[in-house]
């Protein structure tokens, strides 16, 4: 029996990880935030002073990664990280390191293998596309560009992180336009993607339309 996917695939702060985590709280199902794989490759990197451009060694950082996901909590070589991968230079640093074959082909296998019964939510940049291309339902989350801002702005200053709405923004517009014209696995909606436009969603009205779909699709 095919073990079940949701896919949730989205721009940088467009609230795909909130609610892909309550997305799959309320069916039990595992949750797999790619993005934090590529954050703890970029904070491994930037504390042992990686060369960001240094592919090699950047892979296997990836494909060393040391990493427990026990609930809320990140655990990197049993140091909790959960804050510190959300700085917003770790940010960065992951989408310049995403860019590069080498560690995205590091990290297949390890996102793979959160396949377990009986599903999994998996949110990103790619997982339609590329990491879980036979998902049963596969939903691409958008919103303005104001509004990912807002939310990022208040996600930052609610973990102690200084934030500044301008640069922000700025951040953003130059991460979008990394993520979606990149040459490996750009940001784009996934054949039979479902189009979720959140700017004035509230997380609620989108969790609830996602189980709504899911369940469409026989679950
Ligand atoms: O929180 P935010 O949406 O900014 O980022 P994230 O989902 O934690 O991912 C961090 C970075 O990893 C993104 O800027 C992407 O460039 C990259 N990423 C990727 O290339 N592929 C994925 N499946 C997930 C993230």
């Amino acid at each position: 029996m095919t073990i079940p996917v949701i896919t949730i695939d989205g721009p940088t702060a467009s609230g795909k990880g909130t609610v892909a985590a309550r997305v799959a709280q309320t069916l039990g199902f595992a949750l797999l935030d790619s993005g934090a794989l590529y954050r703890l490759t970029a904070l491994s990197a930037l504390e042992a002073g990686t060369d960001l451009g240094d592919e090699p060694a950047l892979a296997k950082l990836a494909s060393g990664l040391q990493v427990v996901f026990d609930g809320e909590r990140i655990l990197l070589a049993g140091r909790e990280v959960s804050d510190a991968i959300r700085a917003e230079t770790v940010g960065v640093a992951a989408s310049k390191i995403a860019t590069l074959l080498a560690v995205r082909a590091a990290l297949v296998d390890f996102q793979h293998s959160f396949r377990q019964a009986p599903g999994l939510v998996a949110d990103g940049r790619d997982m339609g596309t590329v990491i879980f291309p036979d998902a049963q339902l596969k939903v691409f989350l958008t919103a303005s560009v104001e509004a990912r801002a807002e939310r990022r702005y208040k996600q930052l200053i609610g973990k102690g992180f200084p934030a500044n709405m301008a640069a922000l923004l700025q951040d953003l517009r130059e991460r979008d336009a990394r993520d979606t014209e990149r040459a490996l696995a750009p940001l784009k909606p996934a054949e039979g993607a479902h189009l979720l436009e959140t700017s004035v969603l509230s997380v609620d009205q989108a969790v609830a339309q996602v189980l709504a779909w899911y369940r469409a699709v026989g679950h």
